[in-house]
């Protein structure tokens, strides 16, 4: 088989940033996908329906430069979200859902990750926001990795299920969830067998590297992000639960671009930059295992009858076609650094 072709995906886990950063990575993630999720974490967070709707403003501005380079740009859609704080009002909840452009609310721990210090500090203080969002059927899309420093950071993602999902899902039987960039067995299987309206996105790095990879000749800070990466095993069951045909399942990069020397620094920051090569990664993971059949119901298909929308129509081909990924791509000012800089791809886009 030397050409694939699908059903337009889209991603439902994006970071753009703003300004310069924004501008330099829009067009990356247009030319691959109809529509994206974006994430709130901008500083300061996107927390009211009105930032939304102005971050979207920008996001469309900078979309319109990037179809000027490249025509293949046009069309894409920013699906909006807000970022839950203690202090998000049930009201900001009814407007977000009324706006029919904010499509979710992302809940990060306080302190889990990049600009999540204006996250939620317990579950108890964002009930009522909760309920309005179990009520009007706004998703919730959490961050599952809990905070609390004498827990290994390996085992962050399995402690958060049993102490803070599950309890969660108990009261809020009918709150749509998804599990944000799954990492692990533990995560996979409780998914899987989860009764109730639950769903999981997981990355390309995720499905093709474990923790190996970090370490590989020296430390490799591209390749580190959060949640990090885990042991083969993980990655070996996040393979199955993705190419197993099941709808809970579904695409959902995590692309979070940072300057180059914001990553190769002393303290370098979490993210791994994926958008210019997303589905060749994706095409990759799912071919290592021999299910390239599976990959359009997994980018194509389970997100959108997930979020209630309707499945593109437009059609996308990749090619046969062996290719190295850029060493550096520029950033504004700065430069950034793709994932897998230098290495070979089997696939990709055609134009
Ligand atoms: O690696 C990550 N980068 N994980 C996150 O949760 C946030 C993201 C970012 O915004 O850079
Ligand atoms: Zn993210």
């Amino acid at each position: 088989m030397d050409t694939l072709t699908l059903i337009r995906p889209d991603d439902w886990h994006l970071h753009l940033r703003d300004g310069a950063a924004l501008e330099a990575v829009v067009g990356a993630t247009a030319r691959q996908f109809a529509r994206a999720i974006v994430m709130p974490n901008l500083k300061p967070p996107v927390t009211t329906v009105a930032q939304a709707m102005a971050y979207r403003e920008r996001i469309l501005a900078a979309l319109g430069k990037a179809v000027v380079a490249d025509p293949a740009c046009a069309g894409f859609e920013p699906l909006m979200t807000l970022y839950l704080t203690d202090r998000t009002s049930p009201d900001e909840i009814v407007l977000a859902r009324a706006s029919g452009q904010v499509h979710a609310v992302k809940l990060y721990p306080a302190g889990a990750t990049t600009n999540s210090d204006a996250g939620v500090s317990s579950v108890a203080a964002v009930h009522p926001a909760l309920e309005a969002m179990q009520r009007e059927g706004l998703p919730l899309l959490i961050h599952g990795e809990v905070v609390d420093a004498s827990v290994d950071i390996f085992d962050r993602e399995a402690v958060f299920i049993e102490t803070v999902l599950e309890p969660l899902r108990r009261d809020f039987p009918a709150l749509r969830i998804v599990f944000e960039h799954i990492t692990t067995r533990e995560a996979a299987q409780y998914v899987a067998q989860a009764s109730g309206p639950i769903a999981a996105t997981i990355t390309a790095h995720h499905l093709l590297y474990e923790r190996n990879a970090l370490f590989i000749g020296g430390i490799r800070p591209h390749w580190y992000c959060l949640p990090v990466l885990k042991r083969e095993v993980h990655r070996r069951a996040l393979l199955e639960a993705a190419t197993s045909g099941s709808t809970r399942f579904f695409l959902g990069t995590d692309s979070a671009p940072h300057a180059r020397h914001l990553k190769e620094n002393a303290c370098g920051c979490a993210g791994c930059y994926t958008a210019p090569h997303a589905l060749e990664l994706y095409a990759a993971a799912f071919e290592s295992v021999g299910a390239l059949d599976r990959l359009e119901g997994f980018a194509s298909f389970f997100g959108p009858d997930f979020y209630g929308l309707a499945r593109n129509t437009a059609r996308i081909t990749l090619n046969r076609q062996t290719w190295t990924v850029p060493d550096v791509l520029p950033l504004g000012d700065d430069t950034i650094v793709p994932l897998a800089a230098g290495e070979p791809l089997a696939w990709r886009l055609a134009d």
